[in-house]
């Protein structure tokens, strides 16, 4: 396919930059074969970049200028399911106004590709990549609301799941038939020797509903790998074939408007035997080559990992060693969301501040995806180590954790379920929305007027700590409304078993225009907060994701401090945990940020004179110095 001069221009200069990165890790992943490969990508980049509207080669050139467009503090983001939110995504095209008016800048639209009939998990089994869910429109429609959406300054994240397609896809179809080329799209077995090998080292995800690792299909004939549920097959990135269905995916997807790709179980996507298959080597290669492609044919297109694996596996999905800066963009911050709920149920940041500080840095490039809640359940990611350190021990705090959670532990505000209970490890995580985990469904229930108060602050609370932390803070749909559990997921027999439904509301477009104007429902309070804290981080230079938040050692534990040591003056985050007033000495942010300081989310000047600075009951407090 030929490219115009200008196009051809674009492609020469970007090629040159990044094929040097991309043949790098193409030695580790197809030894032998990498000129073979080389030249095929070069023929799917070129014909993307032949097909790329103008449109968006534009913004390719904006996002070129300014490649720190996903750490600015104006990017707020906002995670929904297009049916639940807006009937599908035409309807989402028209609540635009209400995205702009949260200071939404990034919209998540939750799996809105062509899934599986039935059970689906939930959009993740994608049984055509090309095709729009059909009740939520067609391509069309995808291309019209990614062009409103840029028209109003808010990129379009979607998901893309690379480790398994659903076994209604083609490609499986092919498989199951017995085409040769397909069998090796994915990784199948004959007998039981090699999945029981592998099985020895493997977890299980869904061990209620899905237990092992490997489906028996008869149709193949074969024992199927499947890591989540048997419908989900996962495929074989050994073969570069599934390389280029996905680097040609990618850029057809990229030229619709997307902005975002959300890599979906990314951590899966390499297997290794004698080992529990996530986070190998080879996934970050794999990811450096699927980045370089989309660099030369839509560089204003960025990757978010979604790997929710331990700290010291996080970070070489945003870059370290020979990957700095060559993988993913953004990653979520799953250590994070775990601690701050560890937080309230303990009423304590202490586990907080020595977990955060043991995180090595992210790169200074590369953004985090904040967050309190998402689609997905809680699993206590607190590592034994981590539980020593303030003097617990790992198992007994999860133990702890999952009935706080699930309202059994005497005294619990949460009104969580319990999610895959493994009687193996003893796991139980945890299923619920913000506002029922953290203790409003029950104040509102029992009608006492102090808690809910209390639950209000909470939810405040961690929304200031994901908003100012650095990075995009996500807020998940109905969060903004203090959206309960919806237990109605049990009347669908495609949901039933899933719990994780109960955080996946309806919204509430009733109550969302009722709390425009009733400021003093708990609904209302909820809101007014997270608009307040959303707007404020909006205008705070300091915020910028490029700036890490340290935590500092405080002589109170029960608060928890963060220090960004901005260009622009030092800011210094103070969030008190407890259900208490509790006072600091002067002196830790004094000589901070001075004696003159101003707190951003209650808007007054403090004199950091006083001895004694007190911090009301879950209070969040943003210090800069006064002069900036
Ligand atoms: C991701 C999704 C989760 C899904 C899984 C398998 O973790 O967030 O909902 O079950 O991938 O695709």
């Amino acid at each position: 396919m030929g490219l115009d001069a200008a196009t051809q221009r674009d492609f020469d200069l970007r090629w040159a930059r990044y094929i040097p990165q991309i043949r790098s890790s193409l030695e580790i992943l197809y030894p032998g074969r990498v000129d073979e490969v080389e030249s095929r990508l070069a023929e799917i980049v070129t014909t993307a970049m032949s097909e790329r509207p103008e449109e968006l080669k534009d913004l390719d050139q904006e996002r070129i200028l300014r490649p720190d467009w996903l750490q600015q503090p104006e990017m707020i983001g906002y995670v929904a399911y297009a049916d639940r939110f807006a009937g599908d995504l035409a309807g989402v095209g028209e609540h635009i106004d209400y995205l702009t008016g949260l200071g939404v800048k990034y919209l998540h639209i939750m799996p809105f590709l062509q899934p599986r009939d039935g059970a689906n998990d939930g959009g993740y089994a994608v049984a055509d990549y090309r095709k729009v869910r059909s009740d939520l429109g067609t391509m069309d429609d995808l291309e019209r609301l990614t062009k409103s959406l840029r028209e109003n300054g808010i990129s379009l994240v979607m998901d893309l799941v690379l480790n398994h397609v659903a076994k209604e896809h083609e490609w499986a179809e092919a498989a199951r038939r017995g085409e040769p080329r397909y069998r090796d799209y994915f990784i199948m077995f004959p007998d039981r020797e090699m999945p029981d090998q592998y099985e020895r080292s493997l977890p299980e995800i869904f061990p209620d509903f899905a237990p092992g690792n490997f489906t028996w299909n008869d149709e193949a004939g074969q024992w199927v790998w499947t890591t989540f549920n048997e419908y989900q097959w996962d495929l074989n990135w050994a073969n570069p074939d599934v390389l280029y269905e996905f680097v040609e995916l990618i850029c057809w997807l990229a030229n619709k408007g997307v902005d975002v790709f959300r890599l979906d179980a990314i951590a899966f996507i390499w297997k290794r035997m004698g080992t529990n298959c996530q986070n190998q080597p080879e996934v970050h290669d794999l990811t450096q080559v699927l980045r370089g492609c989309l660099r030369i044919a839509a560089p204003a297109v960025a990757f978010k990992a979604e790997a929710i694996v331990a700290p010291e596996d996080l970070m070489p999905y945003l870059g370290v060693g020979h990957h700095y800066g060559l993988v993913s963009d953004m990653a979520y911050h799953n250590e994070l969301m775990v601690q701050l709920w560890n937080s309230l149920a303990t009423g304590g940041a202490e586990m907080a501040q020595v977990a955060l500080a043991e995180m090595p840095l992210k790169p200074t490039s590369a953004t985090w995806a904040t967050y309190v809640r998402c689609h997905d359940d809680i699993g206590w990611a607190i590592s034994d180590h981590d539980a020593e350190m303030v003097g617990v021990t790992g198992f007994e705090h999860r133990k702890y954790l999952s009935d706080f959670y699930s309202g059994a532990f005497p005294g619990s505000f949460a009104r969580g379920l319990v999610f895959q209970e493994n009687p193996v490890t003893g796991d139980r995580r945890i299923s619920g929305s913000c506002a029922s985990l953290a203790g409003l469904e029950k104040a509102v229930e029992e009608g006492d007027e102090e808690a809910v108060e209390l639950a209000v602050a909470r939810i405040a609370l961690m929304y200031a700590v994901i908003s100012g932390y650095g990075g995009v803070p996500l807020l998940y749909m109905g969060d903004e409304l203090g959206m309960f559990n919806d237990m109605h997921y049990v009347d669908d027999p495609s949901h039933a078993e899933d719990n994780r439904w109960a955080h996946r509301p309806f919204m509430d477009w009733d109550l969302a225009k009722a709390v425009e104007t009733d400021t003093a429902s708990p609904a209302g309070r909820v809101n007014a907060a997270i608009r307040h804290i959303l707007a404020v981080r909006t205008a705070t230079t300091q915020i910028h994701a490029a700036t890490p938040s340290v935590p500092i050692e405080s002589p109170e534990h029960r608060l928890l401090i963060l220090e960004r040591n901005h260009p622009l003056g030092k800011m210094v985050q103070v969030y008190n945990f407890t259900g208490e007033t509790v006072s600091l000495r002067h002196d830790v942010l004094a000589k901070r940020v001075g004696f003159d300081a101003h707190e951003l989310l209650g808007g007054y000047d403090w004199d950091l004179r006083l001895p004694r600075i007190d911090f009301a009951p879950y209070q969040a407090a943003w210090f800069v110095g006064a002069e900036i």
